[in-house]
């Protein structure tokens, strides 16, 4: 399977159980990192005797795992667990399905699926009588009832010449069923909608060493520009800060306000949604030394001057059906302050968030924002960035049709 905007940049992780079915595990995480899932393979100890850490590793995404000590990683298992946009379990044996509905938490795998909020997919695999014994059937059961996506066994051959119920259900199947998934959960209420949105902190130019530049990391932008894409809109994102390539949405590499205006402007007419999470200069230096402002000819004296302000252009030109999202970092008077910028800036939603806390803002991967639109205001609970950009462009998106601004 070759590149698909479904699975691009997803982060999987592929936890493989110690059963028989191991070595097909290696086929599927070739797949789904041909289908541009980012895959971290975990490996429980008896999987070990099935097949070879080194064979994940050489194919996966990153270096396979198997401990929860390892050195240069102390807490592996709420990294994987907290990035993951899903985790996969295949082969799932009688063991390790077990385990993970009794909540045992005693290796990396079962550590991780235990810490983590992310969808899980259990693949099963084992003996016919294994697969069709009380307990086994008790704990699918209660994991099904906890939301895991099971996909059972295929019939066949088994191991040691014995055939019947139990074989690892095919990649195809088991890929398919991750489609399904994915594009359930986006929801697509973004499909056929052109959405801009800009990320990152400008750098003003003084001499071509040194600039004006502020703290935004760009993170919580580029969530909302893969939301968006995984919500089904065609995506550009005019970003400061890198973004890998194979995204799947289109990139415009931009460093200072004026380049950020002006790649703005290209495309904005013609877009159906406009998020500005981009930390705009303010100010920009009046003249930029051409070459390196020496040190030995004393403090320079550099003159400011005003930066275009993208946001409040945007809303002076807004077409009807257009949606124009505009943040507020703010260290003070949270809503007033975002409710003035709603109005002088013909914002349809502020996002605003007080920087000054330490769980929210800037660099960190959470957030806590209010919503400030219409004559309302709703406060989200502190969540990850990727949660924040759900939660905005689902209520976004709901609203704009009830507004009737977008009428399909
Ligand atoms: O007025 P303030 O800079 O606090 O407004 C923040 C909002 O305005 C953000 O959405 C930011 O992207 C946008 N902005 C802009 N151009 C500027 C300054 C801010 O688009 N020059």
């Amino acid at each position: 399977m070759s590149n698909s905007p479904l699975f691009s940049g997803k982060k999987i992780v592929l936890g493989v159980g110690g059963g028989i079915a191991a070595y097909k595990s290696v086929e599927l995480m070739r797949r789904l990192v041909d289908a541009g899932a980012f895959v971290s393979p975990v490996l429980t100890e008896a999987s070990l005797r099935f097949v070879g850490e080194v064979t994940f590793s050489a194919l996966g995404s990153e270096r396979a795992r198997v401990s929860l000590w390892d050195e240069d990683d102390p807490i592996p298992h709420t990294r994987l667990a907290q990035q993951a946009d899903l985790i996969v379990l295949a082969p799932a044996t009688a063991d390790l399905i077990a385990r993970y509905a009794a909540g045992i938490a005693d290796d990396l795998l079962t550590t991780t699926l235990i810490a983590t909020k992310a969808p899980v997919v259990v693949v099963a695999a084992m003996h016919t009588e294994m697969w069709q014994h009380p307990s086994v059937v008790e704990n699918i059961a209660i994991l099904r009832g906890r939301g895991v996506i099971v996909i059972e066994p295929e019939s066949g051959r088994l191991a040691g010449g014995d055939v019947g119920v139990g074989r690892l259900a095919s990649a195809e199947r088991v890929i398919s069923a991750i489609e399904e998934l994915f594009a359930v959960e986006g929801r697509r209420v973004l499909a056929g909608k052109r959405v801009l949105v800009t990320a990152g902190g400008t750098r003003e130019a003084i001499d071509p060493v040194r600039f004006i530049g502020n703290r935004s990391s760009g993170k919580q932008g580029i969530a909302f520009a893969r939301t968006a894409l995984d919500f089904g809109a065609e995506v550009t994102l005019v970003t400061t800060v890198p973004v890998p390539e194979g995204s799947g949405v289109d990139v415009v590499q931009v460093e200072s306000a004026q380049e950020m205006f002006e790649a703005v402007s290209k495309v904005s007419g013609k877009c159906d949604l406009v998020v500005m999470a981009a930390a705009v200069a303010d100010f920009r230096c009046k003249e930029i030394s051409p070459t390196k402002i020496k040190k030995g000819r004393g403090v320079p004296q550099v003159l400011l001057e005003p930066t275009p302000d993208i946001l409040a252009h945007l809303g002076s030109v807004k077409p009807e059906n257009q949606v124009l999202i505009g943040f507020a970092a703010e260290t003070g008077e949270l809503e007033a302050e975002a409710r003035r910028k709603l109005k002088d800036k013909n914002a349809d939603f502020i996002v605003a968030n007080n920087v000054l806390e330490g769980d929210a803002g800037f660099a960190v991967d959470t957030n806590r924002v209010t919503l400030v639109y219409d004559d309302s205001a709703m406060a989200l609970e502190l969540a990850d960035k990727k949660d924040i950009a759900k939660k905005v462009l689902s209520f976004v998106a709901e609203w704009a049709q009830k507004k009737g601004v977008w009428t399909v």
